[in-house]
């Protein structure tokens, strides 16, 4: 009896806790994006793939830019084949390099006529070491690679506007904070190579995006480009697929990813409101969650150091 009643009383916190913290509302948008090219970056897998896969269905001419060509072909076989899209074509893109960078962006300006949606996907989370320019690998890969990657195509996104720029951050941002001085002294987040150091310098990352956004939006006034940074949920993705604890990979993981986490396609579907969703345009710059515009601390709309932060990232990809 007692068995049946904790049992019960389980499934009814479970439920309540999976229909509350886990669910997430769909994009429900019909926007059709015949004639439209976006770039998707990072989407041979996880919420990239996801979302490249539901903007093929749009119609849209979709761009894979993605550092591995043998992965990104899988990915492009299957979206071609699932979405009945041809036009889904895959860029070399490697966003911890800023050669990769300068080259793809040359390449994709002169085979490519237009640009509607860039969406910076792409993201590492257990990465030591360094990018090829000698920054922070998370530093590099999360932030300053697409702060480059977004300017050197934002003249191409001006003449093709009403367009957009979505920046995919995390709830995680909450816990950042830029140190400008370890910017400066080691082109790196933070220092450290623990697992609780490395979850710190991802949360810094996103923080990053987050700002990053928010300038973005200010530099933008007036040109009918827009710009969106958002928090995916807590999807099962290949995005922890570094992680050596072994605690985490073989008893939290299977337990979490199977509990209290979403499949990609529905940790897309902020990213897709961001992207689609019609009227949002006065909220340029901002933060959403859910399909939901979110408030974020002041921390992570500071227009001082979102200023700052534009400042140093221009010297560290060598615009300055
Ligand atoms: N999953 C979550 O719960 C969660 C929560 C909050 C935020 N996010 C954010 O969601 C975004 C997508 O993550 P995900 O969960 O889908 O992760 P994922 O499955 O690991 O996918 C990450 C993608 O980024 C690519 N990438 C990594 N390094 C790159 C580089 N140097 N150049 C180009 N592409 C690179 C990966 O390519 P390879 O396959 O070649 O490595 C992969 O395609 C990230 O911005 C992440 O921070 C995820
Ligand atoms: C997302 O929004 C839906 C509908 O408003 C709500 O039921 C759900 O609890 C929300 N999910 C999260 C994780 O906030
Ligand atoms: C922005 O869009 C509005 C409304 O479509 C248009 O009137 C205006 O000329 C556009 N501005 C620029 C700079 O393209």
């Amino acid at each position: 009896m007692l068995f049946w009643v904790v049992t019960a009383l389980a499934l009814g916190a479970y439920f309540f806790v999976y229909s509350t913290y886990v669910r997430r509302k769909a994009f429900r948008g019909t926007v059709k994006l015949h004639g439209k090219t976006v770039i998707v970056t990072g989407s041979n897998t996880g919420i990239g793939k996801a979302t490249a896969l539901d903007l093929a269905k749009r119609g849209a001419r979709v761009i894979l830019a993605c550092r591995s060509k043998q992965r990104a072909e899988a990915a492009l076989q299957e979206i071609r084949r699932e979405s009945g899209n041809n036009e889904v074509i895959f860029m070399q893109l490697d966003l911890g390099s800023l050669k990769s960078i300068r080259s793809f962006a040359e390449n994709f300006l002169k085979s490519e006529p237009r640009l509607d949606l860039l969406i910076n996907n792409a993201a590492v989370v257990c990465a030591p070491g360094r990018t090829e320019d000698g920054l922070g690998m998370i530093l590099g890969v999360n932030h300053i690679g697409p702060f480059l990657l977004t300017n050197l195509l934002l003249d191409r996104l001006k003449e093709c506007a009403p367009s957009r720029v979505v920046n995919v951050a995390s709830y995680m941002h909450e816990f950042g904070e830029i140190d400008f001085n370890c910017i400066n002294r080691h082109k790196c987040l933070g220092l450290g190579t623990s697992t609780l150091d490395i979850t710190k310098i991802y949360s810094h990352s996103k923080l990053c995006n987050v700002l990053f956004t928010h300038e973005l939006a200010q530099r933008l006034k007036g040109t009918n480009v827009t710009c969106y940074s958002l928090h995916p949920g807590s999807v099962a993705t290949e995005l922890d697929r570094n992680s050596k604890d072994s605690w985490y990979v073989f008893i939290f993981r299977p337990i979490f990813r199977n509990m209290f986490m979403t499949d990609p396609m529905s940790g897309a579907q902020t990213t897709l409101y961001c992207a689609l969703q019609e009227g949002i345009e006065p909220l340029s710059g901002r933060y959403f969650s859910n399909c939901t515009l979110t408030e974020v601390k002041q921390k992570a709309k500071d227009d001082i150091v979102a200023r700052k932060l534009w400042e140093v990232s221009e010297r560290l990809c060598g615009m300055a």
